[in-house]
């Protein structure tokens, strides 16, 4: 089946939905999202929105921490625009009905690492699922926005898909729209549109250890990459340090925002450790932090560290946290407030991804990227927390902005005739065991040799065994009918690739990306993106 529209979103997040809900002035659009609409990174994300909205803050301040944070990759440029356009994304989300959590009026601005100030605007500590359910109740009253549930996009549609001989030249590339799985009908329609933009979050799935819901498979990067977009920066996988220990998959997130509020490191003897990996001790930036727990469980043999909030009023924590309290106590049978709570680092956020200009603007005519699959330039080599749903707010805006210009410029040119699916020579496979192992091994090489300390040679034994496993899915996918398992699979190998081959250029410690081999930085060589094309 043919589905035309003006605007093809890909993701239901906030970056797609913030989107959606500009684009909708100027024409039609289809929301395509894999599982049921609220289920993304965003409605999981708990610390908060970071934006200067106090007296006691500056844009210099927010500019500055951000800068400090990403290492020196970060552009100064993409930081200036999101912290200056931050406050007034943020008062549109208001306007739109989210209601952030408020003392004696005024926003109550919890405080997060790397952030010189109290500057991260939460709901509680369930912030990203207030936001999703307030644009999603925007997005269902907007006649013109139409969203398709449990569909899940496989490629986006190019001049590779154009009926009849063409010659493609990969630095002229057009987007119009994306081949997808409708799950429920189990068929693969084409989706038509003058704009494409991709929001379909992070990859977290790529490591056996995630804080990401099961829908963050890396699709958009691996898809825009087999478009011939340019990707960058893949290396800087962010592993939050405070994940409760063996809580399942995904692992439970305890946010940083509990650190702010006072909570404490410490090893499993009581001893606090932070102070000797740096000053700000538990609220150093996210890779400090996750890199001195890795260190002190391996040169301690133990499992986990813990976070302490035994010293803090209980009233209050329960008051802060309650989403955090409640899950632990009734998942976990862990009372938070009476002991310390074990944790242990898990893949979080790829700071690298789709490049884009200033505008969310891909190397691909007609194809935008916002949110985690993009890569804006504002996080560098590492995100400063609570940026990344500030980065969506912004950069889904200019996006908005410009794909409406783009549109108003070629609504009236001819969109080639594409051609449909084609699975001829596929069949429906029985051999589901070898997705699920491909996928647990994928997981498993990546968190043992590409995590949070890497090497030469960890890199390169990771890199030998991924090129096999990709060539192994390649052919399975060739001759198998498309499902969700097999479409993740493949991407999940691709972008693992992708962040291997990322990791092999790098060859100094900057921000997440650390290796033994090479500890300092080396600006000499490595004050660059890592592109791949
Ligand atoms: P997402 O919100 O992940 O949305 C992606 C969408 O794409 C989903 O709807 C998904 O179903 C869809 N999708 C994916 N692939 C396909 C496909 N092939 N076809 C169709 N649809 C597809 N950041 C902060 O700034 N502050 C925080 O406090 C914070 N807390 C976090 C806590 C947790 C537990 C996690 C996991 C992340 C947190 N983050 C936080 C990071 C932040 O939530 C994400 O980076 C951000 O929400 C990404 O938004 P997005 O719109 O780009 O993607
Ligand atoms: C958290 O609440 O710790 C997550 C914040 C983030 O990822 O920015």
């Amino acid at each position: 089946m043919i589905h035309r529209f003006d605007f093809l979103v890909l993701g239901s997040g906030i970056a797609g939905l913030s989107y959606a809900l500009k684009v909708a002035l100027n024409g039609t659009v289809a929301i395509i999202t894999k599982k049921e609409k609220a289920e993304s990174n965003t409605n999981y994300a708990q610390g908060g929105v970071a934006a200067v909205m106090s007296s006691m803050d500056s844009y210099d301040m927010h500019i500055d921490d951000t800068l400090s944070t990403g290492a020196g990759l970060c552009h100064r440029d993409s930081v200036e625009t999101m912290v200056k356009e931050g406050p007034a994304r943020l008062r549109e989300l208001m306007d739109l009905g989210v209601a952030f959590t408020r003392k004696q009026g005024e926003l109550d601005l919890g405080r997060e690492g790397g952030h010189s100030v109290n500057r991260i605007v939460h709901a509680k500590d369930l912030t990203g699922r207030e936001i999703e359910r307030a644009l999603l109740a925007r997005i269902a009253e907007h006649p013109n926005i139409q969203v398709f549930e449990n569909h899940v996009a496989i490629d986006l549609i190019t001049e590779h898909h154009v009926v009849g001989e063409r010659v493609i030249d990969r630095t002229n590339i057009h987007c119009w729209g994306a081949y997808v799985l409708d799950e429920i009908r189990n068929r693969v329609d084409k989706f038509i549109a003058r704009v494409v933009l991709v929001a379909t979050g992070g990859l977290g799935h790529a490591y056996l250890h995630t804080t990401n819901p099961l829908i963050a498979t890396g699709d958009g990067v691996a898809m825009s990459y087999r478009a011939g977009a340019t990707i960058a920066n893949m290396e800087f996988i962010q592993f939050h340090p405070t994940t409760l220990y063996d809580s399942g998959s995904p692992s439970f997130l305890i946010s940083e925002a509990v650190r702010g509020f006072g909570a404490v490191l410490k090893t499993v003897d009581g001893e606090e450790f932070m102070q000797r990996y740096d000053k700000r001790e538990s609220l150093a930036p996210r890779d400090i932090v996750a890199r001195a727990i890795d260190t002190e469980l391996k040169k301690r043999g133990d499992d986990c560290v813990l976070l302490d909030l035994l010293h803090l009023s209980a009233v209050s924590v329960k008051e802060h946290f309650p989403h955090i309290y409640n899950t632990a106590l009734t998942k976990f049978k862990l009372d938070i407030t009476k002991e310390p709570i074990p944790v242990v680092p898990a893949a979080h956020y790829s700071c690298g991804g789709v490049v884009t200009d200033i505008d969310g603007r891909s190397s691909i005519h007609g194809l935008y990227a916002c949110g985690e699959v993009s890569m804006t330039g504002v996080h560098g080599a590492n995100r400063l927390a609570s940026n990344s749903l500030l980065e969506a707010l912004v950069f889904s805006d200019r996006a908005a902005k410009h794909s409406a210009a783009f549109f108003g410029k070629h609504s009236n040119e001819r969109i080639p005739e594409i051609k449909d699916w084609d699975e001829s020579g596929t069949f429906n496979s029985e051999e589901w065991v070898l997705i699920s192992h491909n996928r647990k091994e994928i997981q498993q090489i990546m968190w043992d040799y590409v995590g949070i300390v890497r090497s030469d040679l960890r890199l390169e034994r990771a890199y030998r065994r991924m090129v096999l496993i990709q060539n192994e899915v390649e052919t399975f996918y060739k001759k198998t009918k498309v499902t969700e398992g097999l479409i993740e699979l493949r991407n999940l190998a691709l972008c693992a690739t992708l962040i291997i081959r990322c990791a092999m250029k790098r060859k100094e410690s900057r921000g997440l990306h650390f290796t033994t081999d090479y500890l300092e930085r080396d600006n000499a060589h490595f004050l660059s993106d890592t592109l791949v094309d």
